[in-house]
């Protein structure tokens, strides 16, 4: 169930940018606003999260992923009008059509020869999102792509349901990247990429409804212990971890930082430990962010990025696991 993507041209990394709602909310403050039965210290037990981001008055997932675009472009000195390829990961897009993606390109006047779509592989879907825009970049006159990850998940929440209303959070992480064309850098940018799925585990995760079941979004609806196993076995495969090494040609000792989707630390550090990584070559936000669901790498990538742990050069390993179930790996060198 693990499908390789053999890539020649290759994608290199250019800039990051970021965008969070202006509230933030503290698990005990969540708490009390919403009446829920539960502790500030139970959900950081459980999950290593202290605090989340949620949108209010005026911000939605595409506002996030429009100023998330605009601030790596301009960290990038990149305009609008080079990208040939736009590609946002969501599942909580403002519209049913069109994309997200279609909004940001309209918003900040990107030219009328690019590929513009959403991909929605749920938490697992910026590393989808990633491989889809190298294969399209590839195929495009132009010479940059922009990678977004954007989400409102307190959109998708019931919040009377104290076991998954605290583990989401809103926001966009983008990536602008630039088409490798034989200068020597052929080493840098995405090396290997691995995507795989389970869809009989569709149920263990997943909303209430959709547009051809009810015409509503439906709210998140989870079997947590199942989800948890499942997602430490997956990321946590140091076999898996090795095979996309190997495709990679890059040697385990030579991995700077493991950046995975930050839905819980417990998940996070298990994972980890299982792979064989300390936790002090771990990027990890969750804390702070919350599970963002295809925004929680571009954000993990943006905070390390300008907290300088992430530069030229270093390797990464991108991991995630989610709804579907979908899962994602990829091996960068930045
Ligand atoms: C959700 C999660 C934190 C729950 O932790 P857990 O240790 O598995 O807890 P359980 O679901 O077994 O529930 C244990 C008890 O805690 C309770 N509980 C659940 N959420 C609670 C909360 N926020 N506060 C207090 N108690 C809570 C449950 O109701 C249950 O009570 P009961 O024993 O009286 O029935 C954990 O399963 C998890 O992190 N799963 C992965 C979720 C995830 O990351 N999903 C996204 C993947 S992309």
């Amino acid at each position: 169930m693990c499908d390789k993507l053999g890539m020649s041209e290759n994608m290199m990394f250019v800039a990051t940018g970021s965008a969070l709602p202006k509230q933030v909310w503290t698990n005990e403050a969540l708490i009390k606003a919403k009446g829920l039965d539960s502790s500030d210290a139970w959900v950081k037990e459980r999950t290593g999260i202290a605090q989340r981001y949620i949108v209010s008055e005026g911000e939605t997932t595409f506002t996030l992923a429009r100023d998330a675009v605009k601030q790596a472009l301009g960290r990038a000195g990149v305009s609008p009008e080079q990208v040939g390829v736009l590609v946002v990961a969501t599942c909580t897009p403002d519209l049913t059509f069109p994309s997200v993606a279609a909004l940001v390109h309209g918003d900040l006047g990107f030219a009328g020869e690019c590929a513009v779509l959403d991909i929605n592989a749920a938490c697992s879907g910026f590393i989808h999102a990633l491989a889809v825009a190298k294969g399209l970049l590839a195929a495009s006159a132009k010479d940059y792509a922009v990678v977004v990850g954007a989400e409102t998940f307190s959109n998708l929440l019931d919040w009377n349901d104290r076991a998954t209303c605290l583990l989401f959070g809103d926001g966009a992480g983008a990536v602008v990247c630039k088409k490798e064309r034989g200068t020597g850098n052929e080493r840098r940018g995405i090396l290997a990429v691995s995507l795989g799925a389970d869809g009989t585990a569709a149920p263990m995760l997943q909303s209430s409804a959709g547009v051809a079941r009810g015409q509503k979004a439906g709210v998140v609806l989870m079997n947590g212990r199942e989800v948890y196993k499942r997602a430490v076995r997956q990321m946590g495969s140091r076999v898996a971890t090795d095979a996309l090494l190997a495709e990679a040609k890059v040697k385990f000792e030579e991995v700077d930082w493991l950046v995975p989707h930050q839905a819980n630390a417990r998940i996070i550090e298990a994972a980890a430990a299982e792979v064989g990584l300390p936790m002090d070559k771990v990027v990890m936000t969750v804390g702070e962010h919350a599970n963002t669901s295809a925004a929680s790498i571009p954000l993990a990538l943006d905070v390390a990025v300008r907290d300088g742990r992430i530069k030229a050069g270093k390797v990464l390993l991108l991991q995630a696991f989610g709804a579907g179930f979908a899962w994602s790996g990829a091996v960068v060198r930045w």
